[in-house]
Formats: C-alpha cells, structure tokens, sequence
C-alpha cells in the first residue's frame, strides 16, 4: 500500500493518516513533521526552514525532494508508506514520477475553506508523537495534555489566522492542481498511474474513516 493524501492545510491528513498507517501497518511520512522536527533539533536543515514554515510558505523543491528520496528507502518503508503533505508541488510530483517510485492511490480529502480555518484555530499538537487535537472535535481526555505521554500540548506557529489564510493561498494555487496532475495522469496511462478518490472530508472522524476504507479496500 503506497498512498498519497491530498488536502489542504487543516483538511484532516495527518488525523486520518495516524489511522490509515495503523490499518495497513505502513509508515506516516509528513514532510511538515520532518520538518518540525529538524526545527526543534537546531539542525542545519531547521535553521532554513524555520522562517519559511512560521510564514506559511512552501520549503524548496529540491531540499523535499532529496528529504523524502532519502526516507523512502529505509527498511520500513518496504512494504508501503503513506506520503502526508507530499508532494504539494507540480515539480515534487513530477521527481516522484521521474525516481520511479510506484503509488498505488492519490486520495484527495476536501474540505471548505471556512471550515479549515475554524479547524486551525482549535488545533492542538503533541509535538513529539504529532498526535492531534481539536478544543472542540477531538479533544484530548485532560484539558491541555497529551493522552499516551501527559505532556503539555502546543498550538503551532503556523496556525495564526493570518498565516493560515496564507497557506490556504499557497494550497489554492500550488497544489490544488496534483489533482488534475493525476488524473490527467490516470485518464492517459490507467495501468501504470495511481487511482484516484476524492472524499469528502466535512463529518465525524469515524464517517472519514469509513470513506477512506471505502476507497482504499473497495
Ligand atoms: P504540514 O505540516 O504538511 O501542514 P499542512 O499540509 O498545512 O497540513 P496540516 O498539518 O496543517 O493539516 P492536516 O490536513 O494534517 O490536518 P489535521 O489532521 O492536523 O506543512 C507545514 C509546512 O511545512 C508548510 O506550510 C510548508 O512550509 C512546509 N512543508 C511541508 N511539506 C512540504 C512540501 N512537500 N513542500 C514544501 N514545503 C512543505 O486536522 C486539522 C485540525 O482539524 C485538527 O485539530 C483536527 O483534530 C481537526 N479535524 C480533523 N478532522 C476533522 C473533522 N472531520 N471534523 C472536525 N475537525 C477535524
């Protein structure tokens, strides 16, 4: 099982992806939480990245490129992976295609705009695991704390109003078109390109799930 999901920031990936990973035992990559964490190590790689990410926009195509490269070809990702925010490029998508590395789906996760920004508003993070909460939807069991570790939750730098709205821009105009990318791609090469879905990612967490399934094991 090698997966693509699509979205925009605050669509709903990585909360579904945690579920989708342990389903088919396969390993999340986020690109946003490599990043993050390179960021909180002090690495050369964060101290580039830090100023962009606090402002909303796309890291270079060439610095995720070699980063994810690098990552799909350690041991555990032999028998699948599930690529979270990545590729959110033309340019990512096409040295994905052009390394060769087979998928199996694109999936698409669409929401509306207002709701991602009253999602992003009320998004709480555990930083080291990256589970996700939501003040409202999904909250965590204690008011502030992580449910596995009991450690403080955090809200990200980059879910302030006015850099969500940036993000949104840069979704909009950047990586919106992968869904056309593929399916052009699987309309002209249906044996060798990815299927694709899209599902609708307005609902409770649990009828998410069961699209995604749909999609996935149907
Ligand atoms: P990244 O970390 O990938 O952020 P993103 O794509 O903007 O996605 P998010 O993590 O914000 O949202 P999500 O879809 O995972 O939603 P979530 O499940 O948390 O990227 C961050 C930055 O890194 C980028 O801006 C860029 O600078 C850089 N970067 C990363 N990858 C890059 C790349 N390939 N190229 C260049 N730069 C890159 O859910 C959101 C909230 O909603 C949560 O609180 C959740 O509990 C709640 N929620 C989820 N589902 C529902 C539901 N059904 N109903 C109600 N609430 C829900």
């Amino acid at each position: 099982m090698r997966l693509i999901l699509l979205g925009a920031p605050g669509a709903g990936k990585g909360t579904q992806a945690k579920f989708i990973c342990e389903r088919f035992s396969i390993p999340q990559i986020s690109t946003g939480d490599m990043l993050r964490a390179a960021i909180k190590q002090g690495s050369e790689l964060g101290r580039q990245v830090e100023q962009v990410m606090k402002e909303g926009k796309l890291v270079s195509d060439d610095l995720i490129v070699a980063l994810v490269e690098e990552r799909i070809r350690e041991p555990d990702c032999a028998n699948g992976f599930l690529l979270d925010g990545f590729p959110r490029t033309i340019a990512q998508a096409d040295a994905l295609k052009a390394a060769a590395v087979s998928i199996d789906h694109v999936v698409e996760i669409a929401v509306p705009d207002e709701e991602i920004i009253s999602r992003l508003s009320g998004r709480r993070v555990h930083p080291d695991s990256g589970r996700i909460y939501h003040l409202e939807h999904n909250p965590p069991k204690v008011e502030g704390k992580d449910d596995v570790t009991g450690d403080a939750l955090i809200q990200r730098d980059d879910d302030k109003p006015e850099t969500v709205r940036h993000r949104l821009d840069t979704y909009h105009q950047q990586t919106e078109p992968l869904v056309g990318y593929y399916r052009d791609w699987a309309a002209s090469e249906p044996d060798s390109a990815p299927k694709c879905h899209r599902v609708e990612g307005v609902g409770d967490l649990e009828q998410i799930r069961a699209r995604l399934l749909a999609v996935l094991e149907g």
